[in-house]
C-alpha cells in the first residue's frame, strides 16, 4: 500500500470536467441552427475556462503549473520509447505524452473558440468557417488520443488516473514525492458558480441577441 497524496487542486479538476461537458455539448449542438445559442454559450464557456487555465498555469499549485510539465524533446522521446517497451517512467503530474495532449487541446480550443466568435459576429467568411470546423474536429481527434493515453497509462502504471482527476489524490510508493498543501476549494467553487450562472442566466444578459437578423428564427436542421 502506498501513501495518498494530493496532486490536482480543485480548480484544475473543476476546469477539467467543465471543459469536458462544454466540449461535448458544443459538439452535439454544432450542426443545427435550432441549438445555436446553446452552442455559442458552451463555446464561450470553453474559452473562459481556457483563459482561466492559462492564468492558473502560472499562478496555480505545483502540478498545475506549466513549468512542471514542459519537457524537452529528448525526455519526451525517452518517455515514448519506455512506453513502447511497456515500462514507462512514472510521473506524479502530467507525463510528457499527456503534456503534449494538454497543450494541443488548449491551442485547438482557443483556435476553435476565437474563429467561432468571429463567425458569430459575422466577421470573416467561408475560410473562417472551415478553420472553425477543422479546429473542432482536430480537437475531437486529440480528445480521442488523450482518453486512449489516459487509459493506457492507467493500465501500464496500475494507477487509476481518472479517479485522480476526480478526487485529486494519487497513491505513491516512495516517500520522496511531494503533494500539494492547499486544494483551493473556494476557487473551484467560484468557477463552478460563475459557469452555472452563465449557463442558466445567459438569456437575461442579452448576449445571445442575434447579430444576424437574416438567420434569426430560421430553423434549418
Ligand atoms: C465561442 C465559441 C464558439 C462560437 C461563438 C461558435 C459559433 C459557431 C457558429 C456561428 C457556427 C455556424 C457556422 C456556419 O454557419 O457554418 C458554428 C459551427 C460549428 N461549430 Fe462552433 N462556435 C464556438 C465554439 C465551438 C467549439 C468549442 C466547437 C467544438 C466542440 C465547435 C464546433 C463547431 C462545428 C463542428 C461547427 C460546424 C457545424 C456544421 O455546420 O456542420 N464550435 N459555430
Ligand atoms: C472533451 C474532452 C476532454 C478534454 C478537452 C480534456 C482535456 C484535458 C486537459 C486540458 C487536461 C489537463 C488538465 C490540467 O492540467 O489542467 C486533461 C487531463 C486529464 N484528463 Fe482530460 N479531457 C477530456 C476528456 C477526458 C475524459 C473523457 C477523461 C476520462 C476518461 C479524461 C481524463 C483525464 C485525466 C485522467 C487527466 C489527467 C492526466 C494525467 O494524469 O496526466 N479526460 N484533460
Amino acid at each position: 500500500m502506498g501513501v495518498r497524496i494530493l496532486v490536482w487542486d480543485v480548480p484544475t479538476r473543476v476546469f477539467h470536467w467543465l471543459l469536458v461537458a462544454s466540449f461535448a455539448g458544443a459538439f452535439l449542438t454544432s450542426e443545427s441552427e435550432r441549438y445555436r445559442d446553446i452552442h455559442v454559450v458552451l463555446g464561450y464557456t470553453l474559452l473562459g475556462l481556457i483563459a482561466f487555465r492559462l492564468a492558473w498555469g502560472f499562478l496555480g499549485t505545483r502540478y498545475a503549473q506549466f513549468k512542471s510539465f514542459i519537457f524537452s524533446p529528448v525526455e519526451t522521446a525517452k518517455y515514448f520509447t519506455s512506453m513502447l517497451k511497456g515500462s514507462p517512467k512514472h510521473y506524479l503530474g502530467h507525463n510528457p505524452a499527456g503534456s503534449l495532449a494538454v497543450f494541443a487541446l488548449l491551442a485547438l480550443g482557443i483556435t476553435s473558440c476565437v474563429s467561432g466568435v468571429l463567425i458569430f459576429q459575422d466577421i470573416g467568411g467561408e475560410a473562417l468557417e472551415e478553420l472553425h470546423e477543422m479546429a473542432s474536429y482536430s480537437m475531437l481527434g486529440v480528445v480521442a488520443l488523450h482518453v486512449a493515453g489516459v487509459l493506457a497509462s492507467s493500465l501500464l502504471h496500475r494507477e487509476n488516473l481518472v479517479r485522480a482527476m476526480i478526487t485529486g489524490y494519487k497513491s505513491v510508493q516512495t516517500v520522496g514525492e511531494k503533494g500539494i498543501s492547499c486544494a483551493y476549494a473556494w476557487l473551484g467553487a467560484i468557477i463552478l458558480a460563475i459557469v452555472l450562472a452563465f449557463w442558466f442566466g445567459y438569456q437575461a444578459t442579452g448576449l445571445m441577441g442575434s447579430p444576424n437578423p437574416d438567420t434569426a428564427g430560421q430553423h434549418s436542421e
